[in-house]
């Protein structure tokens, strides 16, 4: 009609403005309040990330202590939820669960639900922040049939989680420094990325003034899908599927294939049309994660390390700017670590949660904001009449 921009899968379309996370994909630049990503992976932690994206600034000693206290007072659910979780099929998939049990979550928190009020915001940000390891966590506890690990607040966001999905009761459980600092690092990669899918159905939900646990329970409903999220699953069993090296040109000619709608998992990526910065920090990550498991000559890490070669080096990918994204090392580095693939998406949906949060909080504060409602081009039928049953051939 020439009254809207036509922008499917708003490829050239800002939807907001944001002082969070800048990326040039061209340059294969990402960070965050205008830190590197590079910096805080090597000298930065998780919960440090987290202030930072909250608060827009860097926390000094004390404020990260304050702040670290804070997110620990949070990281118990209500008892209740145990019920809640007994009651999904024990082979539901864990981030079936967690859309539920984060949605479920709105029904608990009354007393921070008031999103014009600041402080109010920030407590439900907390809650969001330190509760979802603690539902992860549970969500797989669940499907393997062990009893629930409660957290453990003298520990670190990321030890706190490994020992949440892999402690049992009545047995000791060390932690891996080498591994909880893996992690820690793989939270700081994923926490923001601007306005990728499902951090847009976040501040869409929330731009109606919806609660904000159920507007995290739509992200998380978003990051789910394979193109998404769901792609470090994807690129974990794409790599089964292949299975040894001399089936990887057979692989990639099926990819190739016109025809077919087989993609290579893992790579891609909408923005990054160079490079993703943090498949390199991952790369590295996931051959140190291998070592320290033992899993070095892990065969998948083979299969995975050639087809990178022989697609950096294919006219198709070149000719499409396909490099490696995030997620085709993070499946890798995080079955070493003793995940199974089915919680590869939830572990992206903890480290996002802040991100996420972030987002919908600025857009709350946002003088501009307005419920999102795109137009369309309407391609239906135009105007016609009512056919009586008996007419209709
Ligand atoms: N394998 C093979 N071909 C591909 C791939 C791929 N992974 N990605 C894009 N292409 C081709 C696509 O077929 C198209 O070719 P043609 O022009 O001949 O039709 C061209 O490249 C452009 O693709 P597109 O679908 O228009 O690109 P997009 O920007 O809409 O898609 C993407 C971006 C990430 C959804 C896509 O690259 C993809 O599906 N990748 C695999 C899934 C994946 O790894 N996702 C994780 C992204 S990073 C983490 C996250 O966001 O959660």
């Amino acid at each position: 009609t020439g009254m809207f921009t036509y922008d499917p899968a708003f490829t050239s379309t800002a939807s907001c403005q944001s002082k969070i996370t800048y990326i040039d994909g061209d340059e294969g630049v990402l960070e965050y309040r205008g830190y590197p990503i590079e910096q805080l992976a090597e000298k930065g932690d998780f919960i440090e990330t987290c202030y930072l994206l909250l608060y827009g600034e860097l926390p000094t000693k004390s404020q990260k202590h304050d702040f670290e206290e804070r997110v620990t007072h949070h990281t118990m659910v209500h008892e209740q939820m145990t019920r809640f979780f007994q009651s999904f099929r024990r082979d539901a998939h864990p981030m079936a669960v967690m859309v539920a049990a984060v949605g479920a979550l709105a029904a608990f928190y009354h007393d921070s639900t008031d999103i014009n009020d600041p402080k109010q915001r920030m407590i439900a940000s907390m809650r969001m922040v330190a509760k979802m390891p603690t539902l992860a966590a549970m969500a797989y506890k669940y499907t393997i049939g062990q009893p629930f690990i409660y957290p453990k607040n003298s520990l670190n966001f990321a030890e706190n989680f490994l020992h949440m999905c892999f402690a049992v009761p009545c047995e000791d459980y060390d932690i891996n420094p080498v591994l909880a600092d893996a992690l820690d690092k793989i939270f700081i990669l994923h926490a923001d990325h601007e306005q990728n899918a499902s951090t847009s159905t976040v501040r869409i939900a929330g731009s109606s003034g919806a609660n904000p646990f159920a507007c995290i329970a739509a992200g998380i409903a978003c990051l789910w899908g394979p193109a998404h999220g769901g792609a470090n699953e994807a690129a974990l069993n794409m790599l089964y599927e292949i299975g040894t090296v001399d089936r990887i040109p057979e692989f990639i000619d099926k990819v190739k294939d016109k025809n077919s709608d087989v993609r290579l998992m893992g790579f891609g990526h909408r923005v990054y049309k160079n490079y993703d910065p943090r498949a390199k920090i991952m790369q590295n990550m996931c051959h140190a994660v291998l070592n320290e498991t033992g899993h070095g000559n892990d065969p998948m890490l083979k299969v995975a390390l050639e087809l990178e070669k022989i697609a950096l080096n294919d006219e198709y990918f070149i000719n499409r700017k396909l490099y490696p994204n995030v997620d085709f090392y993070s499946g890798l580095t995080l079955k070493a670590m003793g995940f199974p693939t089915s919680m590869f998406t939830v572990l992206f949906a903890v480290a996002r949660t802040v991100g996420w949060i972030s987002q919908w909080s600025e857009m709350i504060e946002d003088p501009q904001q307005k419920i999102g409602r795109p137009r369309q081009l309407y391609t239906g039928k135009t105007r016609r009449d009512y056919v009586d049953m008996a007419q209709r051939a």
